[in-house]
């Protein structure tokens, strides 16, 4: 294709020879390299910095004059600015994981493919997406298969079923049950997924990029970031599983979002960010997408996990290779589709709005502007002088975030009385901002729900004529501290 052709002269023998033209002059044969880049839509595989934990406080520099923002610091080796690169990156010291960096008796290239392998295997291609949990007769196998790294197998099936009893076999099946009813719960089948990839590539891939990644190279630019599903926590959700929930993988169930959660951020988008709201997409799908979101999040999450482990810079943890790899990989899989299942089951329980008169609503608001600044919300902690104080801090990305200016009235997570409950309620896990459901439990009938105070006073807050309404009931109230 690549050689100059007599096109002309091309298009008027044609008709009389319809071989010939397109074939000649002779094309060379096709380089290995054009055969590889023929789109298989396999996932791309993980090169950014897996941020594992995230310090306790705020980043103690951010960007400096000429240099774009970096926001993330899983973009720490593009950044441009080398001393606050090394500045960040002190921040995080051990906590920040390089998945291409190989090193002996650390993290190598076989675990890597193997990896990539079994993500394949699991989780398929943007094409064909799947979420394949293995049979259970393949589980069982996967894990008796582990303790024969050194001995023939076939001699120590008896010593190794010994090994592991019965008792384990037990919890095996109910966690590999707990994520297979998960799986079907969330829609999770081929057929949805499929249709859902669709629908991703067209109208998401371009912020949110092909496995979830969500750093397109404009991100940087974009405040906030969008999102990285692949750390398997989201922020607007009405999720709250008992905190007594095993956190069996990753960051566990909290932070998961539900299936309406993630309908509505797509319906709706997410004010003040980039993120449109899609209107004109039909329930059916919406339903689709919201799957695929899913799936890449628990294929995210579950390479996360593992490679968390796996790549042990310095840590006592066995080194994972071959059938070690493979079920340190399936558990977590499996318990990052039970943690969504978990989720799924335990909504925010929120209380619908009460039709009240203006009287009624300005004495809650009045009430909740003292929650608000009581110890025991402890909201202006983070939200300082109602948010107009930028106090930056680390997010569960690794990605900076900044706690809401609450006096201008933009809601990322909507905007109704029972939405903002429910972040008040829940928290925002993903941000550290604290749940502060223990405040409602066991209340007395007829007592003012705390939160609905708190949800009335923000309200207020963000309209002009309702803060001289509470100053009117009460002068000592001060919207600027
Ligand atoms: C123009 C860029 C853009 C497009 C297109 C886009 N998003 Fe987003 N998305 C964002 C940004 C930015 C955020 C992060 C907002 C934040 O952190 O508050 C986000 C966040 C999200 C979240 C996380 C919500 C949460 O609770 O944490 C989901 C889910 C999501 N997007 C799904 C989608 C889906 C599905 C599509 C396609 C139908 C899509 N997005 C298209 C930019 C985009
Ligand atoms: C540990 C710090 C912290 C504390 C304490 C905290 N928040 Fe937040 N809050 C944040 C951060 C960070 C965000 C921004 C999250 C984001 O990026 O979307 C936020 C966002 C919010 C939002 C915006 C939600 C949305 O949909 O956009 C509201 C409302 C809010 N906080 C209210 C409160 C209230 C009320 C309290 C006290 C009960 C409180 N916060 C305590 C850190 C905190």
């Amino acid at each position: 294709m690549n050689h100059p052709r007599p096109l002309v002269l091309c298009v008027a023998l044609s008709s009389f020879a319809l071989v010939g033209c397109g074939t000649s002059p002779p094309t060379d044969p096709p380089s290995p390299a054009s055969t590889l880049t023929v789109p298989s839509g396999r996932y791309p595989a993980r090169t950014d910095l897996l941020a594992v934990k995230i310090p306790d406080g705020a980043p103690t520099r951010w960007y400096t004059a000429q240099f774009p923002p970096l926001r993330s610091v899983r973009l720490l080796p593009n950044a441009p600015d080398a001393d606050l690169a090394g500045d960040l990156r002190k921040q995080f010291n051990k906590a920040i994981l390089d998945p291409t960096l190989y090193e002996q008796d650390v993290w190598m290239p076989a675990q890597g493919d193997r990896i990539a392998r079994l993500l394949d295997a699991h989780f398929g291609t943007s094409a064909a997406p799947t979420v394949r949990i293995p049979t259970w007769e393949h589980m069982v196998a996967t894990g008796v298969v582990r303790f024969d790294q050194s001995v023939s197998f076939g001699a120590n099936l008896k010593d190794i079923r010994a090994k592991l009893g019965k008792a384990k076999l037990k919890d095996w099946e109910a966690d590999w049950k707990e994520a297979s009813a998960a799986k079907s719960e969330l829609k999770l089948d081929d057929a949805t997924l499929a249709r859902g990839s669709v629908v991703y590539r067209r109208w998401c891939l371009q912020c949110h990029g092909p496995s979830g990644a969500g750093d397109p190279a404009y991100a940087v630019e974009a405040g906030p970031m969008p999102r990285d599903y692949r750390q398997g926590v989201f922020k607007y959700v009405t999720a709250f599983p008992p905190p007594t929930a095993p956190k069996k993988a990753g960051l566990g169930a909290g932070g998961k979002a539900r299936r309406t959660d993630l309908k509505q951020t797509v319906r709706n988008g997410i004010d003040g960010t980039i993120m449109p709201a899609f209107t004109s997409l039909t329930a059916v799908e919406l339903d689709d997408v919201v799957s695929y979101v899913i799936h890449l999040s628990v294929r995210g999450e579950t390479e996360f996990a593992t490679l968390s482990r796996a790549i042990k810079p310095g840590g006592d943890d066995p080194i994972y290779e071959g059938g070690e790899l493979d079920w340190l990989f399936v558990q977590h899989q499996l318990a990052v589709l039970t943690n969504w299942g978990v989720a799924e089951k335990n909504p925010i329980p929120v209380p619908q709005a009460q039709s009240m008169t203006e009287k009624d609503r300005i004495e809650s608001a009045v009430r909740g502007y003292r929650l608000y600044n009581s110890s025991d919300f402890g909201c202006t902690g983070c939200h300082a002088n109602y948010g107009r104080v930028q106090q930056l801090k680390w997010d569960a990305w690794g990605t900076i975030v900044q706690p809401r200016n609450l006096t201008l009235g933009v809601y990322r997570g909507g905007r109704t009385g029972e939405d903002l409950y429910a972040r008040i309620y829940g928290g925002i896990a993903p941000v550290a901002m604290p749940s502060s459901g223990q405040h409602v439990t066991n209340v007395a009938p007829r007592t003012p729900d705390k939160i609905w105070d708190i949800v009335h006073f923000l309200h207020a807050l963000a309209d002009p004529a309702d803060r001289k309404r509470m100053q009117a009931k009460d002068p000592t109230i001060k919207f600027d501290q």
